[in-house]
């Protein structure tokens, strides 16, 4: 659902899923106690009908 589908998939798709990858393999050997801080719940953005993600992400390094 993310890199749309057919017609409209993404033809950056295959970077963008390399650089989330180097991205979260970095940041969890540089934190590998990262985590979620303690209560956390998830608060939708307010105002973004086109992009979905958490308002915060409070986190423990
Ligand atoms: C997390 C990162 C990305 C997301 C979530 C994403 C998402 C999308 C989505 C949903 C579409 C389809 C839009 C539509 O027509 O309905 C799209 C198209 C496209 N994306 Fe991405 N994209 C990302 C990264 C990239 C990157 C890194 C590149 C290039 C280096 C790229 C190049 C393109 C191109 C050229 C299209 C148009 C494809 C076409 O119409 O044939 N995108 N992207």
């Amino acid at each position: 659902m993310t890199f749309g589908y057919a017609l409209h998939t993404c033809l950056g798709a295959p970077l963008a899923r390399l650089e989330s990858r180097v991205v979260l393999e970095q940041l969890l050997e540089r934190f590998p106690d990262l985590r979620l801080a303690r209560g956390y719940r998830r608060e939708p953005a307010p105002g973004l009908v086109m992009v979905r993600r958490p308002a915060r992400l409070d986190n423990l390094l």
